[in-house]
């Protein structure tokens, strides 16, 4: 397996009037070719900013504080401005939940594309036109010889969302991050968009990064998945493990409150209490004023990560919590 990413330590902060707000607060993952990390939590936990801060594109109030991304041997924290450009886009590539935040009202969808694979490929004018054409068929999207002269706003949702996975995928890119890419979508279209995805990860090797709420997602395409509490990651393990083995309260709550469709008491499970106000952080850990096996130490000290049956897992199930610390 190949590591294409490592996230080490990373910290991203926004200082406002009110204080400073640790949207990303030393947090660490792996991401591996033909893999997929799904990553999971509550709105406001710093997803997105995690997504945001690989990609470089923080708000003008935030800073990458600490930490290192290390891609190959270069580390993008450290990387200049020009050079990241070249990266974005092209070797890691992105997929919003908006589709018209990536893509540009003015310009036909096919010239889009072709922008963006001529931007890092030699290829004719030609050939890239023939390239997007087959992009866009490879993504589903019905009669892409005429689509391409279409503009954005001529396409439904779904086939906009089709046309910016498209364009995210037509230069190959060794990274897809992809944040609640299917959100918007009704569910047909979604599932065709997640077996889409699938394909690609098996056929390119493309490694994804997978930010999305929705646990049944997760469950069908990460192969490993971290949870995220108020910038931390509180739990990471593969998928099959961290489903039958949960062990963070917080992860175990996360998977409670999955609206069982057999019963009828959709989301009575689901966790109590808010996510804590970024400015207002608790001492001690994080979850505590939510968690029902709080202990004194909970509420004084921030627990270490402690691994899960290393026998079986190695080091792959880590969970930041005292209820595990090594006796
Ligand atoms: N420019 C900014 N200035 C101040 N705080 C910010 C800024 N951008 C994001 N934040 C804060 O950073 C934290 C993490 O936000 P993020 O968007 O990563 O959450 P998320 O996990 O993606 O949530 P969601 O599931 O709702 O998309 C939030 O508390 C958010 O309010
Ligand atoms: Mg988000």
């Amino acid at each position: 397996m190949k590591k294409v990413l490592e996230v080490r330590n990373l910290k991203t902060h926004f200082f406002t009037d009110k204080g400073v707000v640790k949207a990303v607060d030393g947090v660490n993952f792996d991401l591996y070719e033909g893999k997929t990390l799904g990553i999971v939590g509550e709105s406001g936990c710093g997803k997105s900013i995690t997504s945001m801060s690989i990609l470089k594109l923080i708000d003008k109030n935030g800073n990458i504080v600490d930490g290192s991304i290390m891609y190959g041997d270069k580390d993008i924290v450290k990387l200049p401005v020009e050079e990241m450009r070249k990266i974005r886009g092209n070797e890691i590539s992105m997929i919003f939940q908006e589709p018209m935040t990536s893509l540009n009202p003015v310009f036909r969808i096919g010239d889009q594309i072709i922008e963006s694979i001529k931007l890092h490929q030699d290829l004719s004018k030609q050939e890239a036109h023939d390239k997007a054409v087959n992009m866009l068929k490879l993504v589903g999207i019905p009669r892409a010889e005429r689509v391409v002269y279409d503009y954005p706003h001529q396409l439904s949702g779904g086939m906009r969302q089709r046309a910016m996975i498209a364009m995210a995928l037509a230069c190959d890119p060794k990274v897809l991050i992809a944040d609640e890419p299917t959100t918007a979508l009704d569910v047909t279209i979604q599932a065709q968009i997640l077996s889409l995805m699938n394909d690609l990860k098996e056929k390119t090797n493309t490694a994804i990064m997978l930010i999305t709420h929705d646990l049944g997602v997760v469950a069908q395409m990460a192969d490993d998945v971290i949870v995220m509490y108020s910038g931390k990651v509180v739990e990471s393990a593969e998928v099959k493990e961290l489903y039958g083995n949960p062990k963070h309260p917080y992860t175990q709550g996360l998977l409670d409150s999955i609206p069982d469709l057999k019963s009828e008491k959709k989301r009575l499970n689901s966790i109590e209490g808010v996510v804590p106000n970024p400015m207002e952080l608790p001492k001690g850990c994080y979850f505590a004023p939510r968690c029902k096996f709080a202990m004194d130490k909970c509420w004084q000290e921030e627990p270490g990560v402690y691994f899960i049956d290393k026998e079986k897992n190695g080091e792959t199930h880590q969970v930041k919590c005292f209820l595990y610390e090594d006796k």
